[in-house]
């Protein structure tokens, strides 16, 4: 595939580092937004060698997003592919759940999808190609004890992609979700350890997932081999729940 230009949002962290570095190494410019950890961001642009540039704005904020794009394409120009990534939790029972919590994960999960797409989409229709992967989770899909807001804001990144999938086919325009199982990262390293040990008890393959076995997922959806597949829900969990 000729060299494009990739936005991965939570791109310097996590499932989002992997995704950042599998597009380098297929040849993209990857623009990895971020919004927490500075020390992540330097780290992953070190590493990058011109390649990758970490761009730090609040995709809950749609001006943010509005103003992030501007600034991403200025730096590397017109963007063909977009990883909606950045993702929070908010675990706690349904019945004490702060309102805040319900909100935060919402924005952060969800409407960050709507903002990054909003901003970004209608350059790829002017381009007439476009790869937008969102990642879910399997907690979208199935549910889980404790996430109510998280299984929430997942299960509507899958209708929203189904939804602008539609919309977008004929403009070469493809979005597709991903819906990662447990995967080893800093996410599932601050469950408390009995809780995740009886997850992984259910996990048919025996282990967590890598980052990278997620990444290797988005690579192929982005590739100029998936051209026929939009509107998908791919699972990548070890067997725990077939959709
Ligand atoms: N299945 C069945 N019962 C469960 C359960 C489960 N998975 N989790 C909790 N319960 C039950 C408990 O046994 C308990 O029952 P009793 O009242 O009869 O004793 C009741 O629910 C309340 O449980 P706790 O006392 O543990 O309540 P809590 O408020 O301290 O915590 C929780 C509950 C928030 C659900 C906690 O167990 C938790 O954090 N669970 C993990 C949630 C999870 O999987 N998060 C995924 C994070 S990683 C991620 O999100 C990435 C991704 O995409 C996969």
């Amino acid at each position: 595939m000729s060299q494009k230009v990739a936005v991965v949002t939570g791109g310097t962290r996590g499932i989002g580092l992997s995704i950042s570095n599998a597009l380098i190494a297929e040849g993209h410019k990857v623009a990895a937004v971020y919004f927490g950890n500075n020390e992540a961001a330097m780290k992953f642009e070190g590493a990058a060698n011109g390649n990758g540039k970490a761009f730090k704005f609040d995709v809950s904020d749609y001006a943010a997003c509005e103003r992030g794009y501007a600034e991403i394409v200025e730096s590397l120009g017109d963007v063909s592919i977009l990883v909606n990534n950045a993702g929070i939790t908010r675990d706690g029972m349904f019945h004490k759940m702060p309102e805040e919590n319900w909100h935060s994960v919402i924005h952060t999960n969800l409407n960050s999808c709507f903002n990054m797409c909003r901003v970004i989409v209608p350059g790829m229709r002017d381009q007439k190609f476009g790869r937008i992967v969102n990642i879910s989770s399997i907690n979208g899909q199935k549910g889980q004890f404790g996430q109510v807001n998280y299984a929430a804001a997942k299960a509507g990144m899958i209708g929203f992609s189904k939804a602008l999938a539609l919309e977008s086919a004929a403009k070469g325009i493809t979005v597709n979700t991903v819906c990662p199982g447990y995967i080893e990262t800093e996410m599932t390293g601050h469950m408390n350890q009995d809780v995740l040990d009886s997850i992984v008890k259910q996990i048919p393959v025996g282990r967590m997932g890598k980052p990278q076995e997620i990444a290797d997922v988005v690579s192929f959806l982005v590739s100029e081999k998936a051209a026929f597949i939009t509107g998908a829900t791919l699972s990548a969990n070890g067997g725990q729940y077939m959709a």
